[in-house]
């Protein structure tokens, strides 16, 4: 290795540590019980997943989730997937040099195009995904993809913003979450930013269509677990063949 590649290197780590830090600095300051979501997911599925257990991880984005299911069971191994090169770039940092990443296997892509022996999992996780995803198919060719990927009877904890578009607990809601990013210290500026954001590019469906989804993807119909303003965390099972 030459001495510029050696300076880049440090260089695209340093990039991607600060990167992973203004995520992960904004993200917990825009969604409450962030942590607290990662860690209730590992709880939840400790009992029902082997010691030794695999776990799917969709939309790993900057590898928090894989840290704290990493901790939750050091036993479990991972298969994270996310289109989003850069944030899987990101995980990669910073999952170095825990003991997680000698048992993690990383895959730029989505969930349908993992290689075919990425299967027969014995859990999965999509946490603060599937929302971003319009209900045209799309919701729904994603759930498919990760059930055909799930033993049957393996649990699937899922996150996902939820509420019925335009209705009067919709507006209630997101009128006090943004008081509580403000109250949070976020620059009134950026929380109208976050705001068209999230009218812009989350696809709202209410609780009932989530349930028809998972129904007709191969799930039962989902345990609420968590519920943080609009962000909804649930536990379903891959129906049995
Ligand atoms: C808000 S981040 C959530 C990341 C992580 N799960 C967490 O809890 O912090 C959403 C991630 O989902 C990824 N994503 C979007 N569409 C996806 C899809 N169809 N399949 C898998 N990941 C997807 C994005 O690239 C992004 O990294």
């Amino acid at each position: 290795m030459t001495a510029d590649t050696r300076t880049s290197d440090r260089d695209r780590d340093t990039f991607h540590a600060n990167r992973a830090k203004r995520y992960d600095d904004t993200i917990r300051r825009v969604i409450p019980g962030y942590d607290a979501l990662h860690s209730m997911t590992g709880v939840m599925l400790k009992d029902a997943v082997p010691a030794d257990g695999r776990v799917l991880v969709v939309g790993a984005g900057t590898g928090a989730e894989l840290l704290a299911l990493g901790q939750a069971a050091p036993g479990w191994s991972f298969t994270a997937c996310d289109p989003a090169a850069g944030m899987l770039a990101i995980a990669e940092d910073r999952i170095k040099g825990h003991p997680v990443a000698e048992r993690c296997g990383l895959h730029p892509c989505l969930c349908a195009d993992l290689p075919a022996e990425e299967t027969a999992f014995d859990a999965a996780t999509c946490l603060l995904v599937m929302h971003f995803l319009p209900d045209d198919g799309t919701k729904l060719t994603l759930l498919k993809s990760i059930a055909e990927r799930l033993k049957p009877g393996a649990p699937l904890i899922l996150a996902d913003m939820h509420e019925t578009p335009g209705s009067p607990r919709h507006q209630l809601i997101m009128d006090a979450w943004m008081h509580w990013q403000l109250g949070n210290g976020i620059d009134p500026v950026e929380v109208e930013k976050g705001r068209r954001h999230v009218e812009r590019d989350v696809h709202f469906v209410p609780l009932s269509r989530l349930t028809a989804l998972l129904d007709e993807a191969g799930f039962t119909a989902p345990e609420h677990f968590f519920q943080a303003f609009l962000f909804g965390g649930f536990i379903a099972w891959r129906k049995e063949d």
